[in-house]
Order: structure tokens, then sequence, then C-alpha cells
């Protein structure tokens, strides 16, 4: 079995390349990632000592690029993570998630078709549902409800989803869907919400709150995300969605007392800051669906799973502060253009 995992030096993608290198051994994966300001090569180091594993750097929205890869590797499965995330980047330059998010989920796919109707994943998010009143705690996310996205990030990933499922319609490609909820764990990049706290937070700097502080995320520890996605490529039924989440809803400012408790830092830090434009309430997945056909369910608590996060973070400094110094953007040119 041969696995193209694209977006793998990303936070998601690395986890989950960890994840199938220890669990599959007799697997091959290859990685293509464009190394983007969100990719860091040095986080894949390890996998790099594994001969089952390759990376590749390159854009999956260039289409000769991706068709050379195609016509040389033989995949049996792509499992689409590369992408531009974060939405106040989207806000400010809606353009590159439209190219990187559409266009090259188009471009994956076209080559899935062109090269044998090779099984299509593709890792979207809760966010493709727009957000739920505060007021409505009975309400949730299931695959059925409505598409009605607020951001530029989370229209593209809500185009991106319609198109894969197009694909599987008109041209009858083997695809699947998953979206989960926001994910935290190892590797996080130091720009989203748990990660810029803990470094800020570790450096006594203010700890910037958008708003009021209480929008909700339904925070997951990103090993079970890998999980389920293991499970839908293997087990899921083709043509599906499945929305991935753990019933773990929490306020930002209740995440960030968190981190501070744990972190022994006075709550003094916390600096309410202009909101975000646009910015969604609540998000808050239903996850029935997964668990009643493929019996996915989180493993890792709230609890356990911010503790480890932290300890992570506290033992791996100097990943963290290489993205902070931009010193990670050498490490490409260490490891190849040097060579
Ligand atoms: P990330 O920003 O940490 O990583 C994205 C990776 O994609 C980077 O390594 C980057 O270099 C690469 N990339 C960007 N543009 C590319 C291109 N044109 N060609 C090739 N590679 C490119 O993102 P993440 O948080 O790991 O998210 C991964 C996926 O999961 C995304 O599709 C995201 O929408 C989805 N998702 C994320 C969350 C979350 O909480 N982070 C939750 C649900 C779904
Ligand atoms: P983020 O990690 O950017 O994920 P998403 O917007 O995709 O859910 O943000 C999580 C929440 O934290 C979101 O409600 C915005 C808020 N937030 C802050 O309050 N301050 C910050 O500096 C950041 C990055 C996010």
């Amino acid at each position: 079995m041969k696995i193209l995992v694209t977006g793998g030096a990303g936070f998601i993608g690395a986890n989950f390349i960890y994840y199938m290198l220890d669990k599959y051994p007799e697997y091959d994966i290859v990685c293509l990632d464009k190394l983007t300001y969100a990719g860091n090569l040095s986080t894949l180091e390890k996998a790099m000592q594994n001969a089952k594993f390759k990376f590749v750097k390159g854009d999956i929205a260039d289409v000769e690029f991706v068709n050379n890869l195609f016509a040389q590797e033989k995949f049996d499965i792509v499992v689409n993570f590369a992408a531009e995330s974060h939405v106040d980047r989207s806000i400010e330059d809606p353009r590159t998630f439209l190219i990187t998010n559409i266009l090259g989920t188009q471009t994956l796919m076209d080559a899935c078709r062109k090269y044998g109707n090779i099984r299509y994943h593709q890792v979207s998010t809760d966010e493709v549902y727009g957000d739920l009143p505060l007021d409505r705690l009975d309400l949730f996310f299931t695959e059925t409800t409505p598409i009605h996205t607020s951001s530029p990030y989370s229209s593209s990933k809500a185009g991106a989803d319609l198109l894969v499922l197009a694909y599987y319609r008109t041209y009858g490609l083997p695809v699947t869907i998953s979206r989960c909820s926001n994910n935290y764990g190892p590797y996080h990049f130091p720009e989203k919400l748990i990660p810029l706290m803990i470094s800020r937070a570790l450096a006594n700097k203010s700890l910037p709150v958008y708003g009021n502080g209480l929008n909700v995320r339904d925070w997951l520890y990103v090993e079970d995300h890998c999980r389920a996605i293991d499970l839908i490529i293997h087990r899921g039924k083709i043509g599906e969605v499945y929305n991935v989440g753990g019933h773990n809803e929490r306020t930002n400012i209740d995440i960030v007392k968190i981190i501070l408790k744990e972190l022994n830092k006075p709550e003094s830090l916390i600096t309410y800051v202009a909101d975000r434009k646009g910015h969604d309430m609540r998000y808050a997945i239903d996850p029935t669906k997964i668990y009643n056909e493929l019996g996915w369910l989180p493993t890792t608590t709230f609890q356990e799973g911010i503790k480890k996060t932290i300890d992570w973070y506290l033992k791996n400094e100097k990943w963290w502060q290489d993205i902070l110094s931009g010193e990670y953007q050498n490490y490409y040119k260490k490891m190849y253009e040097q060579k």
C-alpha cells in the first residue's frame, strides 16, 4: 500500500504520518508539501530516517508537477491535508486560500482520475457548517447540516468539499470527506490559539483574546483525528462525509485560563483585543455517524491532552523557538539544497 499524504509538514499531516508509519510499518508513505510558512521540514526529521517514508517538495495546485508525481509513484490512496489553514490570514489574503484549497483539491482529484481512479480522502473542517448560537446548546453539526460559511478560509474548504462530492457523483471517483473540529497537540503552529498562548505565556508576554473570549470551540487531541482518518480510509463508505469531534466544547477564555494555570502564570497576562471580523460563535460536532459506522470514539480526554500538549511544548522549545525566529525555514536548504 502506498499513500500520498499532502501537507504532511504541517500540524495534523505530520501527526498522521507518524501515526501511520508506526501502525503500518509495511506501508509506503510519500509526503508532498509546498513548505509554505506553515510547513516545517524539521517536524519530519524522524520520519526521514524511515526507509518507507519519502518527502517531496511541491505544490498541490501545480498540474504538471502533480501529474508527474502520480505517474512515477502509483499511489493507492491520497489523503489531502494540504491547505492554507489560518482564518486570520484568510481575512487578509483570500486568494491564496482559493488557489491551494480549491484548485489544489481539483488538481489532486484530476490526477486520481487520470492514474487509475485512486481512492481520495479530503481532510475538511467543521467550519464549513458556519457557527451555532451560544444560547442553543442543544444544537450540533451533523453531516446533513447545511454548508453556511463565514470566513474566506471556511468558504474555500466548503468549495473544495462540494467539488469532492461532485467528483464522486459525476466521475465516480472513490472519495470520502472528514469534517473535524479544532485539533490540538504536538507540532501545532504557534499562530493558532493553544500553541500561541503556551509560547507567549512562557515568555511572559500578553495573551491576546479576541472579543469577550466567550466563543466556543470543540477541541480534539490530534491523535484521535488521525485515528478517525485511518478508519475512514480503510473502512469508510465511498461518497460519504464523516464528522469528527469529541464533545469537548470550551470557551476561548477557559482554554487560556487552563493554560495559565498549568504553567503557573498569572491571569494578568490576558489582554482582550479587537474581535476577529465575522468571528464564529460556537462550533460543536455530533460524531454519532462515525461512532455508529466505524466505532470511532476519542480516547484522549481534554485534561490528559492539554497536559501532554503543554509538556510537549516545554520539552520541544527549540521546535517553536525556531519558528518564532524564522530559523525553521533554513531547514530545507540544509537538508536538500546544500547537499
Ligand atoms: P497547517 O497549516 O499546520 O499545515 C498545512 C500544510 O500544508 C503545511 O505544511 C503547508 O506547507 C502545506 N501546504 C500549504 N499549501 C500547499 C500547497 N499549495 N501545496 C502543498 N502543500 C501546501 O494545517 P493543519 O492545521 O495541519 O491542517 C491540515 C488540514 O486539516 C487542513 O486541510 C485543514 O483545513 C484541516 N483541519 C484543520 C483543523 C485544525 O484544528 N488545525 C481542524 C479541522 C480540519
Ligand atoms: P484558531 O486557533 O485560529 O482556530 P479557528 O479560528 O480555526 O477556530 O482560533 C481558535 C479561537 O481562538 C477562535 O475563536 C479565535 C480565538 N483566538 C483568540 O482569541 N486569540 C488569538 O490570538 C487567536 C489566534 C485565536
